[in-house]
């Protein structure tokens, strides 16, 4: 069938569609009943079906042959390890990690948090959840203690797995001070730690809370795949809101794997035989869809890299990565090729490799701007694919879908919309846009398999969040129009929500840490563009009256705060003390308008602006800083 035929089946028969692909994964029980919209804006998929992510991942493919094949490449250049597991011997580790889990005390329904570095135990403590029915949640390491601790007392979990430490490149992540710092704030009490000591790198354990991740697996049994309901939940994964309470976006089971094992196929051409890399971190949403599940669910072998796509050792690290292991296609963010060509502009590195195998690149996670694209193309003579999506839906929104036909680049285009999505724009004035027209970017309902049936313990934000606005539609919160073609051209968030080398932030949660500083009377934080890491966030701060104080010692007080609340990947390094913010009259704070004088775009003196001059004082500050050159 054509892309055409295909696409307008999983719109006009949503059912028929997804039940024939239900058909592609195991149950214990079938379900019968494809999809419940009597209670709408919660859909559910798949509802009576029985089922386990874990047995999915791992013992299907052993049952079916594929025992000794491989299942997962760890490559550690930063620290020189490398190792591979089969599909046999990855499942024998689960199965016992799920016993230590078990031993514990764990169970069906059950919260574990992980908070690791890029080692394959984290891969196998989130399978190992799976296999027991526990719903596992992934705290990416570059969040500092403040962001741990909110998800350990939002999701109430009964344990902790982490690890000694982490690398960046340059310094140690020493985990210790960071999940004491958690375990201080949070206001849940856990019942147990368990710490991976990474080798020449242990650290000293107080029992009776903590024990190691080797104790733990003493005494631990070979455990098998409990069967799960379909609607059941595989894990939370917690996300940025408009405010400093992340949003715990659920998974549940069933939809989760019909879903993503279609999309190895039909989006990234990736058959069983092939290896896949995504270049992501488990932390994020595109580390737990395409370094762990979908690959895994297919049957294909998935790569683990814990290093960074330069300075670890260098800017070839990616192509001697593909070469050495033979990908056919790798996933990453813009910002990660943006390095690459800044140290790399000339391939000089790529020319060392041998790429024959590799055949795809496929970005997302930020815009993917056109020059980046075709430096890519250029240099890999493969096509490179932007495609869009958010941690809300766990798989594409719009993509080339190029196992089922290859279509045209639009450079600055994320593709068409992806089967099981029925995207629109929406004016300002609620009426569907006509092509080409600008608006809100929205789904309408009910969402594909796999994407959010709600959020933790929170139906109602659920609900006002996403499905209020535009009745019957699920807003995107990201604006842009839709060509006459059906490409879909992302231009911006309409909410406060910036994108920082590909990571998710929230400018509001910025805001409410900085006003916590003793001489912060008030401040806006705001998204430059930054040629590296897509957009940057700088602070504007204005002072209480009377502070004695010098500006520069509370604007380094200020990055150090967000740093120790936030964590290091908030990048936040401008905290610049201004006289006065410029609003309009009826106080609104005008950070759009200071984004624009920032990234030197033409802007439209605001009627409602209360005071214009305030512009002028801002923009010299932003010279002063460096900022605006
Ligand atoms: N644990 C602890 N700290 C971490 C971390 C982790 N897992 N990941 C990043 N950090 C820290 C970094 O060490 C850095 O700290 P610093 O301020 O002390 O230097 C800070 O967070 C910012 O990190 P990062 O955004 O990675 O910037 P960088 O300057 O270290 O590296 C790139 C720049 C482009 C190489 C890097 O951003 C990159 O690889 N991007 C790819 C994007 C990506 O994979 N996105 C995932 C979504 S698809
Ligand atoms: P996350 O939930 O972290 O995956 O972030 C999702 C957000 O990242 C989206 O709502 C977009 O704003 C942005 N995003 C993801 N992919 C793209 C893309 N291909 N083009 C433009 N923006 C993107």
């Amino acid at each position: 069938m054509s892309f055409k035929e295909i696409y307008e089946k999983s719109i006009k028969k949503p059912e028929e569609f997804w039940r024939s692909l239900a058909d592609d994964i195991f149950w214990f029980k079938k379900p019968s009943k494809i999809l419940n919209s009597t209670k709408p804006p919660f859909y559910r998929w798949y509802e009576d079906g029985v089922t386990n992510t874990c047995y999915n991942a791992l013992d299907l493919h052993i049952q079916n042959g594929l025992g000794d094949k491989i299942a997962l490449i760890y490559d550690s250049p930063i620290t020189g390890n490398k190792s591979k597991f089969t599909f046999k011997e990855l499942k024998n580790k689960v199965s016992k990690f799920a016993g230590a889990l078990k031993n514990q005390g764990i169970g069906k329904g059950d919260r574990v948090v992980i908070y690791m570095p890029m080692v394959p135990e984290a891969v196998i403590a989130m399978l190992a959840c799976g296999r027991i029915g526990a719903i596992h949640s992934v705290v990416f390491g570059g969040f500092a203690s403040n962001e741990l601790a909110s998800r350990i007392d939002d999701s109430k979990a009964k344990i902790l797995v982490t690890a000694s430490c982490g690398f960046e490149p340059g310094r140690t992540v020493e985990y210790r001070p960071l999940v004491d710092g958690a375990l201080k704030l949070a206001k849940h009490k856990l019942e147990k730690v368990i710490f991976y000591q990474r080798k020449n790198h242990e650290i000293k354990l107080n029992s009776p809370l903590e024990i190691s991740w080797n104790e733990s697996l003493q005494n631990a049994k070979d455990t098998d795949c409990v069967e799960m309901n379909s609607n059941d939940y595989a894990y939370i994964l917690y996300t940025s809101g408009t405010t400093g309470i992340p949003k715990g976006i659920v998974r549940d089971i069933g939809g989760h794997i019909v879903a993503l094992k279609w999309t190895m196929k039909n989006i990234y051409n990736i058959d069983q035989d092939d290896v896949w890399w995504s270049a992501s971190d488990i932390g994020w949403i595109v580390g737990h869809s395409y370094i762990v599940y979908a690959p895994l669910f297919k049957g294909c072998t998935t790569l683990l890299f814990e290093g960074k796509p330069v300075g670890t050792p260098d800017a070839g690290v990616f192509w001697r990565v593909i070469s050495e292991y033979k990908i056919k296609s790798l996933f990453t963010a813009p910002t990660a090729f943006r390095a690459i060509k800044k140290e790399d502009p000339d391939g000089k590195f790529f020319s060392k490799y041998d790429l024959s195998s590799f055949k795809s690149l496929f970005l997302a996670g930020e815009r993917a701007d056109p020059d980046t694209i075709k430096w890519a193309e250029n240099l890999l003579k493969v096509p490179v694919i932007d495609h869009w999506w958010q941690t809300e839906t766990s798989w594409a929104i719009s993509s080339n879908c190029t196992g089922i036909e290859m279509m045209k680049t639009k450079y600055g285009s994320a593709c068409k919309a992806v089967p099981g999505y029925d995207v629109k724009i929406i004016k300002p004035d609620q009426t569907i846009a006509k092509a080409n027209e600008m608006g809100d970017i929205v789904v309408k309902l009910p969402l594909p398999p796999g994407t959010f049936p709600t959020l933790w313990n929170a139906d109602k934000r659920y609900e006002d969040n996403y499905m209020s606005n535009y009745k019957g539609y699920y807003q995107t919160y990201d604006a842009g129009h839709i060509d006459e073609d059906g490409y879909i051209w992302i231009m911006s968030r309409t909410d406060d929500i910036i994108n920082v080398a590909g990571h998710r932030l929230s400018t509001g949660a910025i805001e409410e840490v900085l006003s916590e500083h003793k001489s912060v009377a008030e401040c806006a934080v705001i998204g430059i563009a930054d040629k590296l890491k897509g957009q940057l966030p700088i602070g504007l701060l204005t002072l209480k009256a009377g502070v004695a104080q010098d500006n520069e010692a509370i604007s380094k007080e200020c990055i150090k705060m967000i740093r120790d609340k936030i964590g290091p990947v908030a990048a936040f390094k401008s905290a610049i003390v201004v006289k006065r913010l410029p609003k309009t009259r009826s106080g609104k704070i005008l950070r759009g308008t200071v984004r624009k004088i920032a990234d030197k775009e033409d802007y439209k003196m605001p009627a409602t602006i209360d005071d214009p001059k305030i512009l002028d004082e801002i923009k010299e500050e932003l010279i002063k800083n460096n900022i605006l050159k």
